[in-house]
């Protein structure tokens, strides 16, 4: 009877409040009724069963903790039938009924999973990228999810650093690009839909600079360099529409972000004018006591609420403390009124206000997982997302006719691996593998030998014989090697980056047996593979490609697609260059013939093993005839810049052209390469097409010496090529 007259409760005031006209009104009635306890209920976020993300330092019955209205959202309720459950007893058992919000981190799909997000940038495609976050929002909400914790939009130029799996690599405007895409995947343009989640633009702010490439360490840097690398990520998610933020676990220069008032209140709210809410990264407000900037959780959850920290991930901080903070005047009321008020605004914008049932639909749930249209979507993905980094005699690609092929390689048949870090709810049973995926692009007239060749790891060689045995048998041996899935990721920081040397032991035999060796590499991060680089006549970067990795790989090897991927970060000859990226600066002491005090290490050069960019083809490319139209622009013109580029190669095929500037006085230091355009061009063997970039002072701006966000006048160098190493050059002059 109490329940149904909750019940009653709620729709009562639902549909009062759909008579009142927009949203913000809503919220304002909602709000009237609320008590101070049912507000910070709204602000706090507990862990459901099944899934751990992250340290779990409380033992509480959760369903208790809903019904006193002190919960205000979940992570990780796995499927309808369970947060349909905690839904009722939010709705029907507490006073006011305000349904919860489920939070999921859905990186790289949900059943079905597209390729790790690095892999996607790799494809330097927005189609790519958006139909990878819509498969990935459609099946989670089909199974009750109504917000994803992704995309992590972090630069990382440390490839040390596990989390570089989850991002869009170094670059902070093909990082924007990206960004952009997802939130616009996910989300689609409206939040009710079915098939839409909220998206969360993550770790705010710097997490990627974390020292020496270590999980959850410092990242200390100039307001300058926060705001020209690391940040415009977040503020291109902020104008594609996100609907939410989460803070990192780290400290940014001193603070830690989950009570960082610069970062959530001046720059997001101030600066950016962003309206939706942020969200603690998972027991962060808990862990800024060991940070050492409060002494206890009470301090903890007044220096998050004061800053700007709309909602507390499994700390229990706010759950623990913030009434009587608010109460005791250390946290202005207005404060919790302001979270809340944007809590409440997704809630509404999910439709949830007006029905809190809408993603607990069980027969979507069993239809929308695996359909034929989302396959086809993440196998073009991981066709898409191959970078090819050698092909000496055309080694690939592999004809279909041919009579032996040995798969040899610990990665061959490892359908776990292929879905790396984040797996979302997939099934390894749901995965091709790469072995699966080269059977079923064969006849039965070809051969396939399969030899795991080594462990992922262990040292034992004792069964290499039986895969030379194959090798030296085979017409053409494809040797898949790596990482295993669980090597990069969250927590998963390495100090050598390279493959595990007992996988460069069986290719060095391989290569003595059997010269045609197509190399294919599985892994999430750069890599270091001097060796291999050296030695193997043919290296195609495969990344963890997702559910259908196999065939959208072997669609590759067998040349239905012709690779067009570029690499989103640079790959290090060895550990020790990094943190290595394209756009560094100059210095004093360059890289010059003939002298002897250099910016350098004695033992290594001052260059990647494989620059930001670079990809090859099947096909060639020429660029020539790049032009500006104008040797002098102004502030307020467009300057048109343009290349010739030719398909000289025997195949069809896709080039990612690069638009790079440099601008070569500045009233403070400026990068020796900016990024500041890309299109991906399909031409016909033999083809060739004038491609043309627009370029304004709008896309010269960085922060100079008085902080101001503006373009400087003066002399610019421009570079067009397929990577940011390779490239034609041509130059202008900005004037006032
Ligand atoms: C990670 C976040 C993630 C959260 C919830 C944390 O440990 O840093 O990226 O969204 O857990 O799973």
């Amino acid at each position: 009877m109490r329940n149904a007259i909750l019940l009653l409760t709620f729709f009562i005031v639902s549909i009062a409040n759909a008579q009142i006209k927009g949203i913000e009104q809503r919220i304002d009635s909602v709000m009237s009724l609320m008590t101070l306890e049912e507000k910070v209920g709204q602000m706090i976020q507990v862990n459901g069963k099944f899934v751990i993300t992250g340290p779990q330092m409380y033992d509480v019955d959760y369903e208790e903790q809903i019904k006193s209205g002190m919960v205000g959202s979940f992570l990780n309720a796995v499927g309808v039938d369970y947060t349909r459950d905690l839904q009722r007893i939010a709705v029907e058992e507490t006073r006011l009924g305000i349904p919860l919000l489920f939070g999921f981190d859905v990186i790289h799909g949900w059943r079905t999973t597209s390729p790790v997000p690095i892999a996607e940038s790799a494809s330097w495609d927005m189609e790519v990228v958006e139909n990878g976050a819509r498969v990935a929002a459609t099946e989670a909400a089909a199974a009750g999810q109504h917000w994803t914790f992704a995309p992590m939009v972090d630069i990382a130029r440390d490839p040390r650093w596990g989390r570089i799996v989850e991002g869009a690599g170094e670059d902070p405007y093909l990082g924007s690009k990206i960004a952009a895409a997802r939130v616009h995947g996910f989300q689609g343009d409206d939040l009710s839909a079915t098939n839409t989640i909220a998206a969360c633009a993550k770790h705010f702010a710097g997490y990627g600079a974390a020292e020496g490439g270590r999980d959850y360490n410092t990242a200390d840097m100039s307001e300058r360099t926060l705001r020209d690398i690391y940040l415009p990520p977040f503020k291109a998610a902020v104008d594609a529409g996100v609907q939410t933020f989460m803070t990192s676990l780290h400290e940014l220069s001193g603070v830690p972000t989950a009570g960082n008032k610069f970062l959530l209140d001046q720059v997001l709210r101030k600066e950016w004018g962003f309206d939706g809410f942020v969200v603690s990264d998972h027991s962060a407000l808990n862990e800024m006591i060991n940070h050492g900037i409060v002494e206890n959780q009470y301090d903890a959850s007044v220096l998050s609420a004061t800053a700007g920290c709309d909602m507390d991930m499994q700390s229990q901080a706010y759950f623990t403390h913030l009434k009587d903070a608010v109460q005791a005047g250390d946290v202005p009321i207005a404060k919790v009124n302001t979270s809340v008020r944007r809590i409440l605004r997704i809630k509404f914008r999910m439709g949830l206000m007006d029905d809190p049932y809408l993603y607990c639909n069980k027969e979507r749930e069993k239809n929308s997982m695996l359909t034929k249209e989302h396959l086809a979507i993440v196998r073009a993905a991981a066709s898409k997302s191959c970078v090819l980094l050698k092909n000496e005699n055309n080694i690939l690609p592999i004809s279909k006719k041919t009579k032996i092929i040995a798969v040899i390689g610990p990665l061959a048949n490892a359908a776990r691996d292929m879905n790396g870090s984040w797996r979302g709810q997939a099934n390894n049973n749901d995965v091709v593998s790469l072995l699966a995926g080269i059977k079923n692009a064969v006849s039965s007239k070809t051969e396939i030998l399969y030899h795991t060749g080594c462990g992922k790891k262990s040292d034992d060689k004792t069964v290499f014989q039986e895969a030379l045995e194959m090798a030296k048998k085979a017409d053409v041996v494809i040797l898949a090697i790596g990482e295993n899935g669980d090597q990069t990721g969250e927590n998963r920081s390495k100090s050598n980056i390279g493959i595990p040397e007992i996988q460069i032991e069986l290719a060095k035999e391989i290569l003595k047996v059997n010269k045609n060796v197509a190399t294919i590499l599985f892994n999430g991060r750069p890599i270091t593979m001097k060796w291999l680089a050296d030695n193997m006549p043919s290296i195609l970067e495969a990344w963890y490609p997702g559910t259908q990795g196999g065939n959208g790989v072997a669609d590759v090897i067998f040349g239905d697609y012709n690779p067009s991927g570029k690499l989103p970060a640079s790959f290090p000859i060895v550990v020790g260059q990094c943190p290595i990226y394209y756009n560094y600066k100059n210095t004093g002491r360059p890289i010059r013939e003939g002298f002897k005090w250099q910016t350098k290490y004695l033992d290594v050069p001052n260059k990647p093993l494989y620059p930001f960019g670079y990809g090859l083809s099947y096909t060639s490319f020429e660029y020539s005839n790049l032009l500006v139209n104008k040797k002098e622009v102004h502030f307020k013109e467009e300057l048109e810049v343009s290349v010739t580029l030719k398909n000289t190669g025997k195949y069809d095929g896709a080039e990612i052209v690069q638009l790079y500037v440099r601008d070569l006085f500045g009233s403070v230091t400026r990068p020796v390469k900016e990024l500041k355009g890309f299109e991906k061009v399909m031409l016909k063997a033999g083809e060739e097409k004038v491609v043309t970039f627009k370029l304004t002072s709008d896309d010269l701006r960085f922060h100079n010496i008085d902080m101001d966000y503006v373009a400087e006048k003066g002399d610019f160098k421009v570079f067009v090529g397929g990577n940011s190493n390779d490239v034609i050059e041509s130059e202008f002059k900005l004037i006032k």
